[in-house]
């Protein structure tokens, strides 16, 4: 489905978002040239990967950039869309904003959380801050959780999170190069507590947190294209998971036969919420998951 596609979907926001696609506010002041605006990205689920193409028509999966040895970008605007990880961004985008130089006069993030963002913003500004990376505006969307420890995917594709409603705005802002960075909720966290979650979170390896039943397993490869870090290959006794693990769960997810889950990671407590509830973004292929994440070919 195209950007153009997409934003009619959502509808009475159409009309307005369409005056931003003609160009109408991208427009660089001295002259009729349409502003580049490039998106960098990262996803498991589809969820950023949607909002990406929303944004731009330029969108650049930070997995694959990595690969390359030059990371020096410059344009008009320069947008970051990824999912937030306990409050903080994925180790992956952490990695490349701390070796890339980006040069755009308005730069800025949309983070894409499940539940509850608490100062995803906040912490995000700062981190990229510390690395010389200077946003004008940083919000987060809230859409499908993910996280399948805590959440029934089946549940969670039936809660109306306004999250149309919420993009629609984000692009009109962004257009009107706001500057806005979000203040947090730290709900009934404190800022010592969350810091504990996040150093909680981070790392582990695929082999501590996948189990794959080979009963199922078709030896189809998915999950071994899918994973950012490739840390899933296809050997003569099926699929093995090895090497330091996001946590993304793109191979769980992506699955189409429902062969990989998590393990349990603390005594008597489920890996899973819902082990037969999968989640992919409607919009989203697996073959654009697998584009943007690739890194066995
Ligand atoms: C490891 C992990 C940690 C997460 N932590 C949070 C969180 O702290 N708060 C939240 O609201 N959502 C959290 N989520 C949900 C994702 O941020 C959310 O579903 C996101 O939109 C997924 O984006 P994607 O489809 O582009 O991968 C987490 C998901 C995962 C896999």
């Amino acid at each position: 489905m195209t950007r153009r596609e997409a934003l009619k979907r959502m509808g009475a926001f159409a009309a307005l978002l369409s005056l931003e696609l003609t160009g109408v506010s991208a427009l660089t002041s001295c002259s009729n040239k349409k502003a580049r605006r490039i998106i960098f990205f990262f996803t498991a689920t589809g969820n950023s990967l949607f909002v990406a193409k929303m944004l731009s028509d330029e969108i650049l999966s930070i997995p694959q950039e990595l690969k390359k040895n030059d990371l020096v970008y410059e344009a008009d605007e320069i947008g970051f869309v990824f999912p937030d990880y306990a409050a903080s961004a994925p180790l992956i985008v952490r990695e490349f904003i701390s070796k890339a130089v980006f040069r755009a006069p308005y730069i800025f993030s949309v983070i894409t959380y499940g539940n509850f963002a608490a100062n995803v913003c906040e912490w995000w500004d700062k981190f990229a801050n510390e690395r010389g990376l200077h946003q004008q505006y940083i919000k987060s969307l809230m859409m499908v959780d993910n996280y399948l420890p805590v959440f029934d995917m089946n549940e969670q594709i039936t809660i109306d999170k306004h999250t149309d409603e919420n993009l629609a705005t984000i692009i009109q802002e962004v257009a009107a190069h706001e500057e806005y960075i979000e203040k947090g909720d730290l709900g009934r966290f404190s800022e010592e507590g969350l810091e504990r979650l996040r150093e909680s979170h981070f790392p582990m390896t695929a082999q501590q947190l996948i189990d794959v039943n080979h009963d199922k397993c078709i030896s189809c490869g998915i999950c071994t294209q899918v994973c950012p870090h490739g840390n899933l290959k296809l050997s003569s006794e099926g699929v093995i998971a090895d090497g330091s693990c996001e946590f993304c769960l793109a191979c769980v997810h992506n699955c189409t036969q429902k062969a990989l889950s998590l393990k349990s990671r603390m005594e008597g407590f489920p890996g899973e919420r819902n082990p037969e509830a999968r989640y992919r973004h409607p919009e989203i292929s697996i073959n654009e998951i697998v584009r943007a994440n690739q890194q066995r070919i």
